[in-house]
């Protein structure tokens, strides 16, 4: 903080104390302006949150990324960041790496290429930006560490934005380093001079998507790195920071933020930290974690997103409170705007703030949240008491001629379930730059001279169904702009569709487990490879499908029922998976891991093969056929009793899918 800063923020508790009765607040431009605005954002991956979007029909679809996206629409989001894949296991999935080996490059694989080309379509202005959490294991050569060879890293990254531009005219304005992982100042220096030397001194850096510490005081003492850095980006600040950071010169994000489940409460949180971040900790952007819960919710962190969209199959999805909370920000800013000075917390809890376009645009945004903050963000912030309060805004400087604002206002009712968003109220006349509003507890309040806003709708999407009870795809259907085939859900490990030309036979068209080295994890990801898909109550199933080992020898497959865990826990998955091996054996295992076996034997399989497995799970027994000859029965089964299906390999290994066809009947 300015010493400046202080002297204002001074003056203004001072005037506080003298006029509490009257509870007012100065909003002024007199002594200078604030901090320049960044924008709101979500952040799609860390890891496949996006992943069940991308299959959703139209109009669906669209209709969901309007609310994301789309100008005076819904959340109107100012900033889209995404993982830049690493075909690791990054929470909720794994994401297709642009380089999955050493002269690989396809900039076509995965969703994000195009969700960043959707909200661009919807809002040319939008702020991109790129993170690693994982990298292909070549990168780290064979070590869970990317910086031994930093040259090899910047170029790995560089290589997505000169991809981005390349393959898709997307300008990435922002790149991280590593999620949430320790950086090398090294390599920051040799990331930013890689880009210069690429053409692209435009892109800027932010580091370290961790802590505030240490990468603010490394920044102090090496100016090298102060220059090579653009954004202190935090994660999870609790909307606060620390003095190095403020008195750095360089803006404060919290580059992601958020991570609650998605109802009325989560909506609460959400005002609260969209404020007080920059109230508490002049932070001018604020990024949440997840964009969109788009995955299985069973996975890890269900719902932590602005909005659900969780069933392809049935086309539901649900615009839920954080959109309209984002959007009472979103839709009467733009990154570029500055905040007032004049911002701070009410006297009976709740805070305020205060943006200007420089025009003589004001837009204040109010919220006065109760609830237990030990329910929103890590680490909880000190609890607040809030109450109703009468509040009189005093505009000042060259705001204090305005005669009107036009008001959209939000209240959380978490008792009766009545809960109302983004509501256009009658404009409030001011009175010589005055006015006074009749708080209540947890309502949101944007008062602004824009007249843009607007609740955008659409008729009501189908019902919430389950997941269909009989499934098949034989990959020959695809959908040329996605690599993944619908709704599997890979935990470890890559599955792409795959076109073999030379064929002789019905396997042209298959999927393909492509990943053949364990990455540079950020997970722990399993020592196997698993895609999962279906519904996580299925308790009976019968699955057939067709594979094809590709390593000789020490090659082998799966295909498993009642998985009932991924994201990062997926090396404790438990089910029923049944191995065939490329030595002519087979294995029942109880985990993924498959240590504890439940039948093996000698199944005559082989690498370069076509086999048929079938696994069939009910109540508490198993069984499995090959080529549709009995090859074990009545596996007892003592858990799970419920999960997904599931694919997958014994190692890193080539290997192929085919005709998958499961029924939960
Ligand atoms: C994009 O930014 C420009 C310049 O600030 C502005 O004139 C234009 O309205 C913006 N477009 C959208 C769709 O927000
Ligand atoms: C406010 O913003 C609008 C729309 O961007 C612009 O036309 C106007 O000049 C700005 N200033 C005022 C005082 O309204
Ligand atoms: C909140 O109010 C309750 C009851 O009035 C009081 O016991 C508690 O100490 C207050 N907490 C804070 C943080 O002010
Ligand atoms: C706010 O002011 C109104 C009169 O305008 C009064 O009835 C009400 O009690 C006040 N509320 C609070 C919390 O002071
Ligand atoms: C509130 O409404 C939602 C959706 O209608 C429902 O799922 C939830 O159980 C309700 N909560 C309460 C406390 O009634
Ligand atoms: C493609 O098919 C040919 C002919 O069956 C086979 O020899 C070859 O191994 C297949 N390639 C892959 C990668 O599966
Ligand atoms: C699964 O099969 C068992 C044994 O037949 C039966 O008891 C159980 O109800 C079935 N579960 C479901 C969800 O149908
Ligand atoms: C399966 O095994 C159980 C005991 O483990 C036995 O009671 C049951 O009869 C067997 N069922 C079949 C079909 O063999």
């Amino acid at each position: 903080m300015h010493f400046r800063d202080f002297i204002i923020l001074f003056f203004y508790v001072c005037h506080c104390l003298y006029s509490c009765a009257a509870q007012s607040y100065v909003l002024d431009d007199k002594y200078g302006l604030g901090r320049t605005f960044d924008g709101i954002g979500g952040l799609s991956g860390g890891g496949a949150t996006s992943r069940l979007l991308v299959n959703y029909p139209e109009p669906y679809r669209s209709q969901i990324l309007d609310y994301l996206f789309k100008p005076n629409f819904g959340a109107s989001l100012h900033i889209l960041k995404v993982e830049i894949g690493g075909d690791a296991q990054t929470t909720d999935g794994t994401e297709s790496s642009h380089m999955h080996y050493k002269d690989d490059e396809n900039y076509f694989r995965g969703y994000e290429w195009w969700l960043m080309k959707e909200a661009k379509k919807r809002n040319p202005n939008i702020t991109l930006i790129g993170l690693p959490w994982a990298f292909p294991g070549w990168v780290g050569s064979g070590k869970n560490w990317p910086y031994d060879f930093p040259d090899i890293t910047a170029y790995y990254v560089v290589s997505w934005i000169i991809g981005a531009k390349q393959y898709h005219d997307l300008d990435i304005n922002y790149v991280g380093i590593w999620n949430e992982r320790k950086f090398d100042t090294k390599y920051i220096k040799l990331l930013r001079y890689t880009l210069d030397k690429s053409g692209l001194k435009g892109v800027k850096i932010i580091a370290s998507d961790n802590l505030w510490e240490p990468i603010t005081m490394c920044m102090l003492i090496d100016q090298e790195l102060h220059d090579a850095i653009d954004v202190i980006g935090a994660h999870y600040p609790g909307t606060l920071t620390v003095s190095e950071a403020l008195m750095s010169d360089k803006q404060l994000w919290s580059s992601e933020d958020y991570s609650t489940f998605n109802d009325d409460v989560g909506g609460g949180c959400w005002a609260r930290i969209l404020n007080q971040n920059y109230v508490n900790g002049r932070m001018t952007a604020t990024i949440s974690w997840n964009l969109i819960a788009s995955y299985y919710e069973e996975l890890p962190f269900g719902r932590d997103g602005l909005m659900t969209a969780e069933e392809p199959w049935s086309g539901n999805y649900v615009v839920e409170s954080p959109i309209w909370i984002t959007a009472h920000t979103t839709q009467f800013t733009q990154p570029g705007w500055t905040y007032l000075q004049t911002v701070g917390h009410l006297l009976n809890g709740g805070s305020y703030v205060a943006l200007t376009d420089g025009l003589g645009n004001l837009t204040i945004v109010i919220e006065t949240m109760t609830h237990d903050h030990s329910v929103c963000i890590r680490p909880p912030l000190p609890a607040f008491n809030v109450s109703a309060q009468n509040a009189t805004f005093n505009l000042k400087g060259s705001f204090s001629s305005l005669e009107m604002l036009q008001v959209w206002y939000s209240r959380f009712d978490f008792k009766t379930n009545k809960s109302k968003f983004f509501q256009k109220l009658e404009p409030i006349k001011l009175s010589r730059g005055s006015f006074t509003l009749n708080l209540n507890v947890d309502e949101v309040y944007t008062l602004t001279t824009l007249k843009t806003g607007n609740k955008g709708t659409y008729p009501k999407p189908p019902d919430s169904a389950p997941f269909p009870k009989q499934y098949k795809d034989n990959f020959n259907v695809r959908n040329p702009a996605f690599t993944e085939a619908p709704d599997f859900a890979d935990q470890t490990g890559v599955f792409e569709y795959f076109i073999n030309m030379t064929d002789p036979g019905d396997h042209v068209f298959t999927l393909r487990q492509v990943v053949t080295q364990r990455p540079v994890t950020w997970a722990t990801d399993a020592d196997q490879t698993i895609s999962i898909i279906g519904d996580h109550a299925w308790q009976n199933i019968s699955l057939t499908c067709d594979i094809y080992i590709e390593t000789p020898e020490t090659g082998g497959v799966f295909v498993g029922g009642r998985v009932n865990k991924g994201g990062g826990s997926v090396r404790d998955a438990k089910g029923i998976f049944f191995w065939v091996f490329a030595d002519g054996t087979y294995r029942v295992t109880n985990d993924i891991s498959g240590n504890i076996v439940m039948a093996k034997g000698l199944s005559g399989t082989r690498a370069g093969v076509w086999h048929t497995l079938t696994l069939n799970i009910e109540g508490d027994f198993a069984s499995g056929l090959l080529n549709g000859y009995p090859l074990w029965k009545n596996a007892t089964i003592l858990g799970p009793s419920n999960g997904w299906a599931a694919i997958g390999t014994s190692t890193f290994e080539f290997a192929q899918f085919d005709n998958f066809y499961v029924n939960a009947n």
